[in-house]
């Protein structure tokens, strides 16, 4: 089973090396200022094109959709199902977002947005997640953009995440991070090399 640590990261900013925090959502409650922020974030139009236009039929996203997105952040954590984090500064606000989608060790997806108004903050977290994925057992993270999405599969690259070609559909591209254990596995699989002199 999955187990990811609950205790929160410091992440930096690229430009500026402010401090900020990768903090697991089951540690923060689910305050009216915290929708709030999540609201202002998630209508920022970036985001809401990619990621909430569908989902809310093109109307606003509002706080009653933050409250259901932190109920099912807490549930996930509750459960071992998937897990959320959210990325504050180092006043406490909510800037960022990402997750892990579920606890499949073999190949989970991750996801993220991240305000305009914080750039240089979601590479460095994903990297973290890499990082956290890693130390709680997971053998590969993947990340998919739509092909327009230039700016998220920048972060993907910078995250180390590889280009998986043969897995490019007509909407997605497809990266994947895989982690050492997999590499092992394959190994193992393949046998041990024998000396051909
Ligand atoms: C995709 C998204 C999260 C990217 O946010 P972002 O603020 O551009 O991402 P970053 O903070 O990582 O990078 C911003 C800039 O910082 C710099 N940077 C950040 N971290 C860096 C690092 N570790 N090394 C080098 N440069 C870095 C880069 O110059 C980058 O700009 P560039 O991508 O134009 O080259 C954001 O646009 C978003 O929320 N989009 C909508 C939701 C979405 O698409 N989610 C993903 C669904 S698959």
């Amino acid at each position: 089973m999955i187990n990811l640590s609950r205790n929160s990261t410091e992440v930096f900013n690229y430009f500026t090396s402010e401090k900020y925090h990768l903090t697991p959502l089951c540690n923060i409650e689910c305050t009216d200022s915290l929708l709030s922020e999540i609201s202002s974030i998630c209508n920022e139009s970036k985001i809401y094109t990619v990621l909430f236009h569908e989902l809310c039929g093109g109307l606003p996203y509002t706080g009653k959709h933050a409250r259901g997105w932190v109920e099912w952040a807490h549930s996930g954590w509750n459960n071992n199902t998937h897990f959320c984090f959210g990325i504050f500064s180092n006043s406490g606000k909510l800037v960022a977002a990402c997750d892990i989608k579920n606890n499949n060790i073999e190949e989970s997806e991750i996801g993220y947005w991240s305000s305009i108004s914080h750039p240089g903050i979601i590479t460095n977290s994903v990297i973290v997640l890499g990082k956290l994925a890693r130390i709680a057992g997971y053998k590969s993270l993947m990340g998919r953009t739509v092909h327009q999405n230039k700016a998220s599969t920048r972060v993907l690259l910078r995250s180390n995440f590889v280009p998986e070609l043969s897995r490019r559909d007509e909407k997605y591209d497809y990266f994947t991070l895989t982690f050492q254990q997999r590499a092992n596995q394959a190994i193992k699989q393949m046998g041990e090399p024998t000396n051909v002199e």
